[in-house]
């Protein structure tokens, strides 16, 4: 069984995946500012709080941790402007968990981040960049701060999320060319992330997960 930091474990994926991991028996360090309003109860759950953006509490919070899981977002209504948290907060984790010797990283992006961009299709692609564009023109530079560290990392790019239960039927689109948008609940998404914490299967490697 691991220890599993999670950074963005109040809401969304971040807080599916803490529900799947502790489930699957891991001991779950449960990382956001709001971490302590997090209503779960569990003997491996710790409840961490702390600023992604704040040296101290990411090297804190990466003491004893064999993996990380990357889940940060930022609220829709700030789309609109300059973004800047997933690069921010990636600038600092990477060189912390090097410097702590925790080398595997699971970090949470979307379709249509680095070479999947390519993959949108002709009528999204002026809403998706009208819409998202700052968004993940950060979540490029995320994932491209990963890629030339010495982690070993996956990342996750779901589809369109969906709130709602686990399915369990959901597909991992690994082969570039078959990488397309689609819907997926977050709760499959961690499903696919409590897996790889497990059984790592897509080491270096970039996956999309649609429904
Ligand atoms: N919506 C979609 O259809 C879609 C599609 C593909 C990919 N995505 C991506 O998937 C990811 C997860 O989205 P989601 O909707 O499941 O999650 P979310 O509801 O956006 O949750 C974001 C998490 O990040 C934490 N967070 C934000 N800033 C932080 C900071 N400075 N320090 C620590 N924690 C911080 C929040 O906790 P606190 O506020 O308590 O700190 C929260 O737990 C996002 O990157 C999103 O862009 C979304």
């Amino acid at each position: 069984m691991a220890h599993v930091l999670v950074i963005g474990a109040s809401k969304g994926i971040g807080l599916e995946t803490v529900k799947a991991a502790l489930a699957a028996g891991h001991r779950v360090r449960a990382f956001a500012r709001s971490a302590a309003d997090l209503a779960l109860s569990d003997a491996g759950l710790e409840r961490f709080t702390g600023n992604a953006l704040d040296a101290g509490d990411v090297a804190a919070a990466l003491d004893g941790v064999d993996v990380v899981v990357q889940a940060l977002g930022v609220p829709a209504t700030k789309l609109l402007g300059p973004v800047t948290l997933f690069s921010e907060a990636t600038n600092l984790l990477v060189p912390a968990m090097e410097r702590a010797g925790v080398q595997r990283i699971i970090a949470v992006t979307g379709f249509g981040t680095g070479d999947s961009r390519e993959a949108i299709g002709l009528l999204q692609r002026v809403p998706f960049r009208l819409v998202f564009g700052r968004a993940y023109d950060d979540k490029d530079a995320q994932e491209m701060r990963i890629r030339r560290s010495t982690l070993d990392w996956t990342f996750v790019r779901p589809g369109v999320l969906t709130p709602g239960a686990a399915t369990g039927r959901y597909k991992i689109l690994a082969e570039p060319r078959s990488w397309r948008n689609g819907l997926i609940a977050r709760a499959d998404v961690a499903h696919f992330i409590a897996g790889e914490i497990d059984r790592p299967t897509y080491v270096k490697r970039a996956v999309v997960l649609v429904g």
